[in-house]
């Protein structure tokens, strides 16, 4: 992949800069499984502070968070409620069934936001024939959806819909930082929604690894052994919390130039025909075209060093990230135009 040089595949193909592995360097470090890590220490901390939450663990990926989340909130043979392109639900190898012996109802919506409603009619009623409903999970920002924010108002209702039947929230939150950053909130007027919340460092944020599960207490320490008992006990895993450290420090609020140059990258390639391109709110833009296949597409642009994700049949995903610069969007998206016509 070396020689592509716009690649917008996701956020996650962001290298470490300079000054980030200088920090990892330098990190303060000990056994995380044996008896503590200060800077991974140092992070959960902050992240709790952050989400306004008790307490946060950190894990080597989004997925291993999520999948502890579930495991902890649902028991064996029970549902969890989740919208129908959420990645727990599409992209974690049925990871909630083959590790938690959970099944996910899924719900279709046309742009990926559940509701109260849809909430609540899917929330199983009690019966003696349907599996008990465990916990409802919400995606913000949704990822498949095109990085759609979900306003505050649709969680206050889900988490009510779920309190009303006495059932947790889970927030898939790998891009909370970007749904923070669109709504002009703070991460925890985001996360007071959720009892566990999960966020990831490898996104816009540019950490080579790492992602935070964030909840009560209890719950949290419960999450170490399962963590454990999933493989994700890390050792001097301070390398890689110095990194997301830093990121905090130094890459959360630039997150809103990824959303300027979503929008950019957008605009520019609205003017050539032939791809529908769905208004981004943050930084993930999608193009649907009309006629091609995207994978087919896909390989068109990388020969002219354009790499964009095919999503679905006729879809393509961007992401904007910070290690693309704005000339290079309005290069790509000139590129894209060119190409695709
Ligand atoms: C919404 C969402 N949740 C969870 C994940 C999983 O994160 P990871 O790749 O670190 O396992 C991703 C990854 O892209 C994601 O987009």
């Amino acid at each position: 992949m070396n020689k592509a040089w716009i690649d917008l595949r996701s956020d996650t193909v962001t290298r470490p800069s300079p000054e980030m592995l200088s920090a990892m360097t330098k990190a303060e470090l000990g056994d995380d499984v044996l008896d503590g890590d200060p800077t991974t220490r140092r992070l959960e901390e902050r992240t709790a502070e952050l989400l306004g939450l008790e307490a946060a663990l950190f894990f080597p990926s989004g997925t291993q968070a999520n999948q502890t989340a579930i495991n902890l909130i649902a028991p064996p043979a029970t549902e969890i409620v989740a919208e129908a392109g959420s990645h727990i639900f599409h992209y974690e190898k049925a990871g909630a069934a083959a590790l938690s012996g959970v099944q996910i109802r899924s719900v279709e919506t046309t742009d990926g936001l559940l509701s109260a409603d849809l909430v609540k009619g899917a929330i199983r009623e009690p019966s003696p024939h349907l599996p008990t409903t465990a916990a409802v999970s919400v995606e913000n920002t949704h990822n498949a959806a095109g990085g759609r924010v979900m306003p505050l108002d649709l969680m206050d209702g889900i988490q009510r819909a779920a309190a009303e039947r006495g059932i947790p929230v889970h927030i898939d939150g790998a891009r909370l930082w970007n749904a923070a950053t669109a709504l002009a909130v703070e991460p925890s007027e985001i996360a007071k929604f959720g009892t566990t919340v999960m966020v990831c460092f490898s996104k816009g944020l540019g950490c080579p690894v790492g992602s935070c599960l964030a909840g009560p207490k209890d719950l949290i320490e419960r999450a170490w052994h399962v963590r454990k008992r999933f493989g994700g006990g890390m050792r001097q895993s301070g390398v890689l919390t110095a990194a997301c450290l830093f990121a905090l420090d130094r890459n959360l609020e630039r997150l809103i130039d990824d959303h300027e140059g979503a929008k950019l990258f957008a605009s520019r390639l609205s003017t050539h025909a032939n791809i529908e391109v769905l208004e981004p709110e943050t930084n993930i833009v999608m193009l649907d075209l009309k006629n091609r296949v995207a994978v087919e597409a896909a390989a068109l642009l990388a020969e002219k060093g354009v790499l964009l994700a095919p999503f679905s049949k006729n879809r393509l995903r961007a992401v904007t990230h910070l290690d693309v610069s704005e000339l290079q969007l309005l290069q790509a998206a000139d590129i894209v135009g060119e190409v695709l016509n």
